[in-house]
């Protein structure tokens, strides 16, 4: 490994490591396999990272780009003929997705607020600032996920999207997980939740478990929001909870 390569690998822990103590108020890190051997605690197990066969149809530079064009055709529909946003009140900019089109990792949230609809870019604002941190400590870069909501307009006064709005909005979030095809998705919040499990639950009996949309495994968790509310040792431990658990299920 060259040099560069090492330094950047030891940032990369470092910054994970920051973010996991300092936000989340963890009391050790599960490392990576494939961002190498950073010890968190000495004599503490690092988890498995499980190994899945990785889809090889095309190169990956290919196929990233074959995916990133059917986003930009879908964001091109869904920008004419989304029944729910083309009749929409009151936001500027649509906001369709940010990020990696062959992520392994997707991020679901509610809807745009008001800094996302000034920029048209998902979590750009305050929840935006603790997700980015939750995926730094989970040793990845907001670059190599990718995220999405289910409502593309910003709702009047930030109203949570109704069950009818979620539905109409929702294919083309559907379109967009099947175009990416993530190894895993975290639901960020209830009407995520609600709308990719098509249940009815409360976020605390969602939440810490895994689900499946589509066969692909879904956790539920808190909205960064909610947690910036009730920023509490407890929610937390339990979003830290559910982050781990999301590591452990991406392949190596
Ligand atoms: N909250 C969301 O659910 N999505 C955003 O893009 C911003 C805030």
């Amino acid at each position: 490994m060259s040099q560069r390569n090492e330094q950047e690998r030891s940032t990369r822990a470092a910054r994970q490591l920051v973010e996991t103590s300092r936000l989340l108020g963890v009391d050790f890190v599960p490392v990576r396999m494939d961002i190498g051997e950073a010890e968190s605690e000495p004599g503490r197990a690092v988890p498995q990272v499980a190994r899945e066969p990785e889809r090889k149809e095309a190169a990956p530079a290919d196929r990233r780009e074959q995916k990133r064009a059917a986003l930009d055709a879908l964001c091109e529909r869904h920008a004419a003929e989304c029944p729910h946003c083309t009749q929409a009140q009151g936001w500027t900019n649509m906001v369709f997705g940010d990020g990696n089109p062959d992520a392994r990792l997707m991020f679901v949230g509610e809807a745009p607020g008001a800094e996302e609809d000034r920029q048209g870019i998902p979590f750009v604002g305050r929840s935006g600032k603790k997700l980015n941190e939750m995926i730094t400590a989970m040793g990845l870069s907001r670059e190599e996920v990718y995220i999405a909501n289910v409502l593309k307009t910003r709702p009047p006064n930030n109203a949570t999207p109704t069950t009818t709005e979620a539905d109409r909005c929702g294919v083309y979030l559907r379109e967009q997980v099947a175009i990416i095809q993530p190894d895993v998705i975290v639901s960020l919040g209830k009407p995520a939740a609600q709308l990719l499990l098509n249940s009815r639950e409360a976020m605390g009996r969602m939440r810490g478990r895994w689900h499946e949309y589509e066969g692909i495994p879904v956790m539920p968790t808190f909205h960064p929001a909610f947690l910036l509310r009730q920023y509490t040792p407890e929610n937390r431990q339990k979003v830290w909870s559910d982050l781990k658990q999301a590591m452990e299920r991406l392949p190596g």
